[in-house]
């Protein structure tokens, strides 16, 4: 069964073609409008989401399927009442395809273990995968193309959305480079960069993490920053994280040592004052509500991948 859990097990021909069925799907969504007749998506939201779950729930109606919104906290598993396992085997029985949004990621693990249907990481504290297609699919769009570009990544990097842009940048050959404070709470997991030169010495992509905004943010193609407080990050932190991660808050300035050409993205949600200042997001390079839009297009792309390969 093919799953989507955190794309280090995806070859990169897969996510290729994914992204060329995103673009597809973009182009031309009549052509899917019943492609998901009588199929239902169940989504299970342990954690708050606005673009995610609209996007999914979307996709699905207009390729004239059904999508199921669950909330974790009124199911039995929620409860304590109900496992993991015994969850996945019943929803296995009446629906086609599960997104799961989740603090731990042993828990999507366990689902995709049990599960005779497709399971997808909506997010977890460790990836988002479905956030980098989307993300991968606006870049090729804006620059033309996807090897040699060169992303910088500034603030947390101990976090899902860098985990998951390490691993898409190094199996698509872009170069990638994460600006984030010293310390185990800001710095990315060390097997996943690891993982990510692993995927980089195929692709010929660079990996570079450096306590030096500066450095990072010099001739690239993209600076992407996300938020510095998420969703699984305790609101006491806050005083402590705005102090350290300041010094990689992507301003005008930072934008300047970039290619003239340089994009802005951010998955969102974003705070103005915060991971970056409001001229960088409401500015002319900025793309946040392109990537955005993204989400819908790549999200029915997943679906589509994924049922398609659940046929054989
Ligand atoms: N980017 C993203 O996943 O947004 P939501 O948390 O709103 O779903
Ligand atoms: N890193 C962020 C991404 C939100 C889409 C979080 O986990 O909250």
């Amino acid at each position: 069964m093919l799953h989507l859990i955190s794309m280090k097990e995806w070859p990169p021909q897969l996510i290729e073609e994914v992204l060329n069925l995103a673009d597809d799907v973009k182009r031309q969504p009549a052509k899917y409008a019943t492609a998901l007749a009588g199929q239902t998506l169940l989504m299970i939201f342990e954690k708050p989401s606005l673009r995610t779950r609209v996007s999914f729930e979307t996709g699905v109606t207009q390729m004239g399927g059904h999508a199921i919104y669950y909330d974790m906290s009124t199911s039995p598993l929620g409860a304590g009442k109900e496992n993991i396992a015994d969850t996945a085997r019943v929803i296995s029985r009446y629906v086609n395809v599960v997104m799961a949004r989740l603090f731990k990621h042993e828990v999507i693990v366990e689902l995709a273990q049990h599960a005779t249907i497709p399971v997808i990481n909506a997010l977890t504290d460790y990836t988002h995968p479905t956030q980098i297609l989307a993300d991968l699919q606006t870049i090729r769009e804006k620059k033309g193309r996807l090897k040699g570009v060169k992303l910088a990544y500034f603030g947390d990097g101990r976090n899902n959305v860098t985990h998951s842009l390490l691993i898409g940048c190094s199996k698509l050959g872009l170069d990638i480079r994460v600006a984030c404070p010293d310390g185990s709470d800001y710095m990315p997991l060390g097997e996943i960069v690891r993982s990510a030169q692993n995927f980089a010495k195929k692709s010929g992509a660079q990996v570079l993490i450096t306590h030096d905004a500066a450095e990072a943010a010099r001739g690239a193609d993209v600076l992407y920053t996300d938020s510095w407080m998420s969703y699984h990050v305790a609101h006491e932190k806050l005083e402590e994280r705005v102090r350290v991660f300041t010094p990689y808050q992507v301003t005008a300035a930072l934008m300047a040592l970039a290619a003239p050409d340089a994009i802005f993205m951010n998955c969102l949600p974003a705070l103005r004052g915060f991971e970056q200042t409001a001229e960088v997001m409401d500015g002319p390079q900025s793309v946040v509500f392109d990537e955005a839009e993204n989400r819908l297009h790549a999200h029915k792309a997943i679906l589509l991948k994924l049922l398609e390969a659940a046929k054989k």
